[in-house]
């Protein structure tokens, strides 16, 4: 059985690091870092995330304002809202939880967001500081993940990496972070062929496509890094709820191949929020001219 890698951990160790950061700034600055949350619509997942966000922000010592908008707005209407979020001085952080309802262009929204205010690191300067290995503020998935990796001391240099998901939130992304670490990474995604040959060529494989427990067991080289980042619904009667949540990975299969590997829940989820509160709290100092002391 491999050893768990424990989000519960590690997302704790950086929390307190903010927290810690958040105190001194406002001792000796007189500055709150704040968060800026805009919602638009009804849906559960994106109410709980918004809501475990700003949650989180006021544990910090943080500030944090949720605009809630109705499923009908208008494209206009964010885009005028997030112009007046650039502009004030006391917006540190603007996310727009994504997905935003069908009728919006989501590409044009995020477009509009200040690159310093980016804490989602979603926007096209972001994204391309990122991809030329610059410091920038970096999407939070990603950035939990290497968080992860480096607390554990696994070694990512000369490493085969292989990624599978292709999204811009998580595995495009991570296939540059580890890049830039000097991996050598594969990007397999839903059309890629023998998939389960190319994940078992990898020494660190990263599940980000979004389908339950489609890596199974013996995709697993043995000895590897196994980092699951599905957050998967599976129908279960013997839960209250109906359901319970499992990962891109089978577990139970995967774990007794790997040396490492990461739960679901209790994994990199855990690092998205703790990385989400050091970029707002980076944003915070960039936009201050404030060095981290
Ligand atoms: N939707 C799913 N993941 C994310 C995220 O990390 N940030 C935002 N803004 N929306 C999301």
């Amino acid at each position: 059985m491999g050893e768990l890698i424990d989000g519960k951990i590690v997302s704790k160790a950086v929390k307190e690091d903010v927290a810690k950061e958040v105190a001194e700034l406002a001792e000796k600055h007189r500055i709150i870092p704040t968060l800026y949350a805009v919602l638009v619509g009804n849906d559960p997942a994106s109410q709980f995330y918004v809501k475990k966000k700003k949650k989180t922000c006021e544990k910090m010592g943080m500030e944090s304002v949720v605009h809630e908008l109705p499923e009908s707005t208008t494209q206009e209407t964010l885009e005028k809202l997030i112009a007046e979020l650039n502009s004030k001085k006391d917006v540190n952080g603007i996310l727009v939880q994504l997905p935003l309802p069908k009728h919006m262009d989501e590409y044009e929204i995020i477009k509009l967001i200040d690159p310093m205010k980016d804490v989602d690191g979603f926007t096209h300067h972001s994204i391309g500081d990122l991809y030329l290995g610059r410091d920038c503020l970096q999407p939070c998935t990603p950035s939990g993940i290497i968080r992860l990796l480096d607390h554990y001391n696994i070694p990512i240099e000369g490493k085969d990496a292989v990624v599978i998901g292709r999204s811009n939130i998580v595995g495009r992304p991570i296939s540059l972070l580890l890049q830039h670490r000097n991996a050598t990474v594969t990007m397999c995604h839903s059309r890629t062929n023998d998939l389960q040959y190319k994940a078992a060529q990898a020494d660190i494989l990263v599940a980000a496509i979004g389908r339950a427990e489609i890596v199974k067991g013996d995709y697993i080289k043995e000895g590897s890094v196994v980092i699951d980042v599905g957050i998967n619904r599976v129908e279960d009667h013997t839960k209250d709820k109906g359901y319970r949540i499992v990962g891109d990975v089978e577990f139970s299969t995967a774990s007794e191949r790997a040396s490492y590997i990461t739960p679901v829940p209790g994994g990199v989820g855990l690092m998205t929020i703790a990385c989400l509160m050091e970029n707002t709290l980076k944003a915070c100092r960039m936009q201050n001219n404030i060095q981290q002391t």
